[in-house]
């Protein structure tokens, strides 16, 4: 056995692992990335073993040192992981061990793997959470800006796809910031269940060393200790909250992405994207495509697919630790980094998109979008919802077999249909104005709007805080 790569744990073999076992064992295509959550682990270990006197003093500094020269090693590209030590762990053990001799063999005291591998992944969930919701954020800060901005753009608003009634642009951008909110409030929590130090816990059982897990906790910056060490080596379920935290904003991802597609098509043509997030088509001289949202609405999949895959992996597994497990960290860096991109692009994206106010008009007369307003008029003038609503549907095809809009019905017109309308039901025909009217907490109107702005402003002070 080549005794320079050999395993750590080679003393129970009397053979080492066939080559196709060493490229089947391996995990450092993924957890190379570890390394600094590693190192950072290590040296607390390394604190606490000379806390309770496992290590002198002079023997703690030796390792703390090393640990330093081997981070720079990695920074550098000079120390490249070796596929026969397996994983990130085993090949910054092996370092140690061949920079410090016997000093270097006794880090992995009290520790397992498997403690180990749970105290680098939380750690390094950490940040990228952290990163995530900062990035979040910006991306809320742009949406409240875009809500400002078009707050007196009115649009029809859909069910269905269908004309419904009419919008300010503002409140759309507002529905969507809230959504975002939830997503922050989401990554937030799975955060919080990420802030637990597994480190003590041992391969599963804990050890009969006198570890002090308090004294790593805080070196950590770990909230609160695990409580189970059989829990914690085998707890992925801070992982999944992250994945699901992950799944419901590329859902709303790519919802928002395939409304601004259809936006930009000539059928509606009610914004222009930015330039800069779009491309053209190597034959047709005339295009102008959406890419950079139909790629969001597309990378929903990666994700989504995380979420299940973990979930898959996790299901059914016997206490404790299983290789099994080793398989979770591929689709969450495979989250980390679209959802990265996905805010990276759509940030700058939505803060580049130009309303297109003159294509809009035309359609704020189609589709009726008055035809809610109109029944609510009679309801002032006493008449029972229920009949009103059927006066105007039927006021609705009339227009339609005929080919008029409200706007060009007379006053016998109306009265035909019910003798309570008066002059007066040609005041509330406008789009501007029925926006205006609804007042509901939570509606539409320019007030409501700014109301929600103003909220979502002390939200990101909150978050900023
Ligand atoms: N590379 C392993 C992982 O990512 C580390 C833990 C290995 N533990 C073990 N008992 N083989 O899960």
């Amino acid at each position: 056995m080549d005794h320079k790569n050999k395993a750590l744990w080679s003393g129970r073999f009397a053979e080492s692992p066939a080559e196709i076992m060493q490229k089947y064992s391996q995990s450092l295509d993924v957890d190379w990335q570890l390394y600094k959550e590693d190192l950072q682990g290590s040296k607390a270990h390394g604190k606490m073993l000379h806390r309770i006197g496992i290590l002198s003093e002079e023997e703690l500094q030796q390792i703390l040192k090393a640990l330093e020269e081997i981070e720079e090693e990695v920074n550098q590209g000079i120390l490249q992981p070796k596929i026969s030590l397996e994983d990130v762990h085993m090949n910054l053990e092996a370092r140690l061990i061949e920079k410090l001799g016997p000093l270097g063999a006794k880090i992995h005291t009290g520790r397992s793997r498997n403690d180990q591998v749970a105290t680098d992944y939380r750690l390094y969930m950490k940040k990228a959470i952290n990163d995530i919701k900062e990035k979040v954020l910006l991306f809320l800060t742009t949406l409240l800006e875009r809500a400002e901005k078009d707050i007196d753009v009115v649009v029809p608003g859909f069910t269905h796809l269908q004309h419904a009634q009419p919008i300010s642009l503002g409140h759309y951008w507002m529905a969507y910031f809230w959504k975002f909110t939830r997503d922050l409030k989401r990554f937030q929590a799975a955060y919080e269940t990420t802030n637990v130090n597994p480190l003590g816990a041992g391969a599963l059982a804990g050890s009969t060393l006198p570890l002090d897990r308090e004294f790593t906790r805080k070196e950590l910056d770990f909230e609160v200790n695990s409580q189970n060490s059989l829990d914690t080596v085998s707890d992925r379920d801070y992982l999944l909250e992250f994945l699901f935290a992950a799944s419901t904003f590329v859902l709303h991802t790519s919802g928002l992405s395939e409304d601004l597609i259809l936006w930009s098509t000539s059928e509606f043509d009610f914004i222009e994207p930015p330039d800069a997030f779009c491309t053209g088509s190597s034959m047709m001289p005339n295009k102008k495509n959406p890419d950079a949202l139909e790629l969001t609405r597309g990378k929903t999949s990666g994700v989504l697919s995380s979420l299940y895959d973990l979930m898959i992996n996790i299901k059914g597994l016997p206490l404790t630790y299983n290789r099994d497990l080793q398989e979770d960290k591929r689709p969450v860096f495979h989250t980390i980094y679209t959802v990265n991109m996905i805010l990276d692009v759509l940030t700058p994206l939505i803060a580049g998109i130009a309303p297109k106010e003159e294509s809009i008009a035309p359609h704020l007369n189609k589709g009726f979008l008055l035809a809610t307003d109109v029944a609510e008029y009679l309801v002032a003038k006493n008449v029972p919802f229920r009949e009103t609503h059927e006066i105007v549907g039927n006021l609705v095809q009339y227009c339609i077999k005929h080919h008029k809009t409200f706007e060009d019905l007379s006053l016998e017109e109306w009265q035909n249909y019910c003798p309570a309308f008066e002059k007066d039901v040609y005041d509330i025909l406008s789009p501007q104005l029925a926006v205006d009217r609804r007042k509901t907490f939570g509606g539409t109107a320019r007030s409501e709007v700014k109301r929600q702005i103003q909220e979502g402003k002390t939200i990101i002070e909150v978050f900023n805080a």
